[in-house]
């Protein structure tokens, strides 16, 4: 039984062709997946978190309670402090996932008597935390730095404090931000940048992402990190000042009323980021140099053929081709899988309609053979 009213929305989803439904994991060429660096099926950090748990004398599967509580584990400050050294920041918070850590950063931080801008294109959990914050939002044209600067230009005498928040890389176009431009409009005009670098760590640059990469770290009021793309495991933390976190930690819902992550998770958190600092130190940094040989095996294999003028433009492990309709996406998607490949259709509304796509996220485990035949039995199929 369900009342008529949501009976009516799922029947409105089967009409647009737009109903989603739980997949079950094949044994297909992952094309799908964030886990960029194949860590998340990486013995080694697999034993390391074990042995994190035993060096630490912990034998307990969960936390207990909210962090303010009982479930502070040692392994927290622990790992905040070996992340926070990694990524060069004062200090870091560890949340429970990416979602909760942008619904509890925008749902805090942001006033009533403030401005959010955000990129249109913003992460959904972005959009959700500004929608529990009292704050005025209003977002600007994707990437548009210039765009940017017109509404701050505008706005500014009539906000307390304006906070600008963009991704260092997009998660359903795979592109990037003029981060230097961005954060220099942000400078001028005395607002506070916050960068999503969900699916830039372990990517970007020599790994640590997007802020790092450009040297802004010292420049940007805050950053979003997430472990369950390239870290292979999961959680998130926020990265910025002693005094940001001291706030978050009094303030973040999401993080106050929540049980902390077990410290089996941390723990594999912990292992992950050694692992990702070993690859970034390394002189021929394994999983890193194959990722991104492998990102311009996609772009050449793309440009020299048909495709490529279906492809939105991407460095980074997201390379996204637009196909009009749920319908011909959906399609195209199980013509793949029956090839052997899983590459998700990302259907309207998750974008917007006439903005379908395939959805092509590379690995370091993808072979070059596997994307050449992807690339091949794509552009058979369209052309
Ligand atoms: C840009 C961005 N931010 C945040 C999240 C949420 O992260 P998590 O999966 O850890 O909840 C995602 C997840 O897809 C994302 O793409």
């Amino acid at each position: 039984m369900l009342p008529i009213t949501l009976r009516k929305r799922l029947n409105d989803r089967i009409a647009s062709d737009s109903l989603r439904k739980l997949g079950r994991h094949g044994d297909l060429v992952d094309f799908s997946s964030n886990d960029y660096l194949g860590f998340s099926a990486s013995e080694e950090i697999y034993n390391r978190a074990l042995a994190i748990l035993k060096e630490n004398r912990i034998q307990k599967n969960g936390a207990t309670g909210s962090r303010l509580l009982s479930g502070n584990h040692e392994l927290f400050a622990i790992t905040e402090s070996f992340i926070s050294n990694f990524h060069k920041s004062e200090a870091a918070l560890i949340y429970n996932s990416g979602y909760d850590a942008n619904l509890g950063f925008f749902g805090s931080v942001s006033q009533r008597g403030d401005l959010i801008l955000y990129d249109e294109l913003c992460h959904a959990s972005i959009r959700d935390g500004i929608g529990m914050s009292y704050a005025r939002a209003q977002k600007f044209r994707h990437n548009d730095a210039n765009g940017l600067s017109e509404i701050i230009l505008k706005s500014k005498a009539k906000y307390a404090n304006i906070y600008v928040v963009t991704e260092a890389v997009f998660s359903m176009d795979g592109d990037a931000p003029d981060l230097r431009m961005i954060n220099s409009i942000c400078e001028d005009n005395g607002a506070y940048l916050i960068v999503d670098e969900a699916h830039a760590v372990g990517v970007t640059g020599t790994g640590s992402g997007l802020v790092q990469e450009l040297g802004l770290e010292d420049r940007i009021f805050a950053r979003v990190i997430t472990f369950g793309k390239a870290l292979g495991c999961h959680g998130a933390a926020v990265l910025g000042s002693r005094s940001l976190i001291e706030y978050l930690v009094n303030f973040s819902r999401s993080f106050i009323y929540t049980t902390a992550l077990s410290p089996h998770a941390v723990a594999t958190i912990l292992a992950a980021y050694e692992a990702l600092s070993q690859i970034t130190e390394a002189k021929d940094p394994t999983e890193l140099t194959a990722l991104k040989s492998n990102i311009s095996i996609v772009r050449t294999r793309v440009n020299n053929c048909e495709l490529g003028a279906f492809f939105l433009p991407s460095d980074s492990a997201i390379h996204s081709l637009i196909i009009q309709g749920n319908d011909r996406v959906k399609e195209l998607s199980v013509f793949l899988a029956r090839n052997g490949y899983d590459v998700k259709p990302i259907l309207s509304p998750t974008v917007p309609k006439g903005r379908e796509r395939l959805r092509i996220c590379v690995h370091s485990f993808n072979t070059a053979s596997e994307i050449e035949q992807l690339t091949g039995i794509l552009n058979k199929a369209l052309f």
